[in-house]
């Protein structure tokens, strides 16, 4: 059978326009949070591919969602460059050695070693691979990274950050180093997201979280460009895996868009009526609910509906504008989903 989400993707016609949410698998579930307790912690879970698949599949039979997302964290990756990595409750990620001269740099694990190290997201995606194929539904499997920027602001500032100023005083007064930063996590997501393709997954997200911290006339410079590269390379490889890049919080930058890949990820803050008019003739567009909405049905179905309307051309994939939060009841995130069928449905 065909996937719905992945002829979505490509912009061909499917019977209704295909939906999943950001952080699908996660706290607001309860289901979610006794794995979790079972295995301990959230890295724990990550490092462990029986239960981060089991979590995997939890939104796909709870809430409905037309594709699964690997459940990982973006940052295993400067993890096994050789970062240690701690989550920290109430604080979130923190890596105790950040990065900040081209010695701390050079300490690193690169390029293909370093990609060779996540063996239990690739051993995840083999068992989730199985499974979905055993169940033989429609449903796709989504593997993902951190966009170089987005990883090297928290390998450089060590944690989550409000003002980026380390990371963003690089950029005008050490472009080298950070060109460098930058170039080496790029060789790692490369090689990173090939092993995410050849284990399973049918498509790839390459998430810019904190593409917004980057002024639009140096976006491209110290982000985009890397971003094409991972596609480039990709394509060039596996010209029919569909790519979804979602760079967030850029509105700025939407004239200058380009690249080879299949899916822009839209957030919330910009008008869908807008990315469609600046994008829609060249990419499917992916979102763009406000993640907020999800405390109230009638908020729901309202956006749905006038989303739905927006974009009842198709080349569509619905979204959050970014990810679900901790405390939204289950059953509006099913809302979410159910109403996104039922207005999209074409006769
Ligand atoms: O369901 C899914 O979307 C798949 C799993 C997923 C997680 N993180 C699990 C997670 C994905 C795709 C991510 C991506 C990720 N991680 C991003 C990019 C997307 C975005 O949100 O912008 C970023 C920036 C991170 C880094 C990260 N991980 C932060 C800042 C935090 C702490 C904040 C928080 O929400 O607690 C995490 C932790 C994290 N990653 C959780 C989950 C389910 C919460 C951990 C827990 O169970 O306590």
């Amino acid at each position: 059978m065909g996937k719905i989400f992945v002829d979505a993707c490509l912009g061909k016609d499917t019977p209704y326009t295909p939906v999943w949410m950001m952080r699908q698998a996660g706290r607001y579930l309860p289901e979610y949070m006794r794995v979790r307790a079972k295995a301990g912690n959230f890295l724990n879970l990550c490092h462990n591919p029986k239960m981060a698949s089991e979590v995997t599949l939890q939104p796909l039979d709870i809430v409905g969602v037309d594709a699964a997302i690997l459940f990982s964290d973006i940052l295993v990756v400067p993890n096994e460059m050789g970062m240690e990595l701690e989550f920290i409750k109430g604080v979130g990620p923190k890596f105790h050695e950040p990065i900040r001269t081209q010695e701390d740099l050079d300490r690193l694990i690169g390029g293909k070693e370093a990609s060779d190290r996540l063996t239990y997201v690739y051993e995840t995606i083999k068992i989730l691979r199985e499974e979905l194929d055993r169940r033989g539904d429609d449903k796709a499997l989504i593997g993902f990274t951190g966009a170089p920027w987005t990883l090297a602001t928290y390998m450089i500032e060590g944690q989550g950050t409000k003002t980026y100023n380390i990371c963003k005083k690089m950029i005008y007064s050490n472009p080298k180093l950070l060109h460098n930063i930058l170039a080496e996590v790029t060789e790692v997501v490369k090689y990173y997201m090939e092993s995410q393709i050849k284990a399973g997954v049918d498509v790839v997200q390459i998430f810019d979280s904190w593409a917004s911290a980057i002024e639009p006339a140096k976006y491209n410079e110290f982000s985009w460009r890397y971003i094409i590269e991972i596609v480039d390379y990709l394509k060039s490889k596996y010209p029919t895996t569909p790519i979804i890049l979602f760079p967030k919080g850029v509105p700025a930058f939407l004239d200058q868009v380009y690249g080879n890949f299949d899916v822009f990820g839209v957030d919330w803050s910009t008008p869908m009526a807008l990315a469609k008019e600046k994008l829609g003739n060249r990419y499917v567009l992916q979102g763009n609910m406000e993640p907020c909405r999800l405390y109230s049905k009638d908020a729901i179905t309202e956006c749905v509906e006038s989303l739905a309307n927006t974009m009842r051309d198709g080349r569509h994939i619905f979204n959050l504008g970014h990810g679900i939060l901790p405390d939204v009841p289950v059953e509006n995130a099913k809302h979410f989903v159910s109403e996104c069928k039922r207005a999209s449905k074409r006769d």
